[in-house]
């Protein structure tokens, strides 16, 4: 395996019953019975995507860090674990959702207890900066996470190679040394990778010297990331046209914050409410970081309130419309809220397209859809208007979904996390009853979803 397209190895199906167990959710599988509008209200926590991070740079400071907000959801348990076979000490705060993370005895840990996180996430990579800064190595597994594309981390470890790491692969992973130190860089990003960003902010803040980062990506999760780095003693300053720059400090303490919500379970429920003629009021989201996807709603035939305490979405009455969406870097449309719109398009009246250049493979999900009723093809080409770097690769990356058509109940297995939730919308939409498997995988990104689905009032049995 070369560096350049280091992947996960994990079966994700293989693991999903371990995901759901890791948070208490026992069964894999869900009988729902389709039809009913999802009415009520829940809440959501802080962001996984931020979260997840904001634990890793806990590991930075020279004093503990309490982080509020945070979702009870496997993702978090995974980093969870791996901080603390490094030493870190996490514990659950007064107010419920908050985590206590000391990482005052940080230490190098074994291999095998670094080895039993692999193939579960993505966020192991993370560590890299924090550990070298720490204890001058580090050992990354090999990474897991969704499989929507090849998803290498080619970025991350050329970044880490001009900050002065010596990386060398290894058969279960990446060994990372920096005998002189890791020093500030010029640097530049091919693509606004967030994951590698997030690499570059996390290993600069503690480099010695002065870093520029071309290239950024600067979504909301990582402007919370900088505002928690800053708290810790940080000097980032955010410039126009994507320019990260960092100067090096040499002690960093711990942060006390409270997460940026979840945009995307936000906009995930939002989909449901579309896609069941429902409404749906969700509590602790925000206007700002979601306004693309606001737009999009509404153009669909979506309405929304906009209150102090969260977003209430609903379906007004009338025909869905039809609309053609580009799936990009923040400020556009996320790809992680394409996967559960895509069931609210089956019933609009007319031709959608979702163009998708994130991820070059993040259809997968709709073959369970077409089975159940769904018109959607899938095409190699860039559709919608502008192309991409996919367009010339074969990659089946544009959906063209013609509607309205009805689901039909149907046995269907959840492929990933977003297209899981699109799944369960598929389900809870449809006519007649239908058994989702692998349901477990949900429980990656959204905390007590069994639970907010009973209060929203969905007809469902649990089995497994
Ligand atoms: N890429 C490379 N080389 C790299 C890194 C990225 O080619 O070294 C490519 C990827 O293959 C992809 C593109 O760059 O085609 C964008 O990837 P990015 O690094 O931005 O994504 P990520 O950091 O791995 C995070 C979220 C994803 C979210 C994306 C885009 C986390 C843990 N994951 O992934 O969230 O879709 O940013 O916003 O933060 C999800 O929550 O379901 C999810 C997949």
């Amino acid at each position: 395996m070369n560096d350049a397209r280091q992947h996960d190895d994990a079966n994700e199906r293989g693991s999903a019953q371990n995901h759901g167990a890791s948070v208490g959710l026992t069964a894999d599988k869900i009988t729902i019975r389709g039809g009913i509008p999802l009415v009520g209200r829940i809440e959501v926590k802080g962001a996984k995507n931020l979260v997840t991070k904001a634990m890793v740079a806990a590991l930075l400071g020279e004093t503990p860090s309490v982080l509020k907000d945070v979702p009870n959801i496997s993702d978090v348990r995974i980093v969870r674990g791996l901080l603390e076979v490094h030493g870190v000490k996490v514990t659950e705060g007064d107010e419920p959702g908050t985590l206590v993370l000391d990482p005052v005895d940080v230490e190098s840990a074994h291999f095998a207890a670094i080895d039993a996180h692999a193939g579960s996430s993505r966020i192991p990579i993370l560590f890299c900066g924090p550990l070298l800064h720490r204890l001058g190595e580090a050992f990354i597994p090999d990474l897991g996470g969704c499989r929507i594309g090849d998803r290498p981390i080619d970025f991350h470890l050329e970044v880490l190679r001009k900050f002065g790491a010596v990386v060398e692969k290894q058969p279960n992973g990446i060994r990372m040394s920096a005998p002189n130190g890791l020093k500030g860089a010029k640097l530049e990003l091919p693509y606004p990778s967030v994951g590698a960003t997030e690499q570059v902010l996390l290993t600069a803040v503690r480099a010695e010297g002065l870093t520029e980062l071309k290239g950024a990506a600067i979504e909301p999760e990582i402007m919370d990331l900088i505002n928690i780095l800053q708290k810790m003693g940080a000097i980032i300053t955010v410039d126009t046209d994507r320019v990260i720059r960092i100067e090096g400090v040499a002690r960093l303490v711990g942060y006390n914050h409270r997460a940026l919500f979840d945009r995307n379970e936000a906009a995930s429920w939002a989909a449901a409410a579309l896609a069941t003629d429902g409404d749906i009021f969700v509590g602790g989201a925000r206007q700002a970081e979601m306004i693309t996807f606001l737009n999009v709603f509404r153009k669909v035939g979506g309405a929304f309130d906009i209150c102090d305490d969260g977003i209430r979405f609903y379906h007004p009455g009338g025909d869905l419309k039809p609309v053609i969406i580009e799936t990009g870097v923040h400020p556009g449309f996320m790809t992680d809220w394409q996967q559960p719109l895509v069931i609210a398009l089956t019933k609009a009246h007319g031709t959608s397209i979702v163009h998708e250049t994130v991820y070059e493979q993040r259809f997968g999900f709709v073959d369970a859809l077409v089975e159940m009723g769904a018109t959607i093809q899938i095409h190699k080409e860039c559709l919608g208007g502008h192309t991409c770097r996919f367009g010339q690769r074969n990659f089946n990356h544009s959906a063209v979904i013609t509607g309205p058509t009805k689901l039909r109940g149907a046995d269907i297995i959840v492929p990933d996390l977003r297209g899981g939730f699109s799944h369960l919308i598929a389900a809870l939409s449809a006519e007649g009853t239908s058994t989702v498997s692998n349901v477990g995988i949900i429980s990656r990104g959204y905390e007590n979803f069994i639970g907010k689905l009973r209060l929203l009032g969905a007809d469902f049995d649990l089995e497994g």
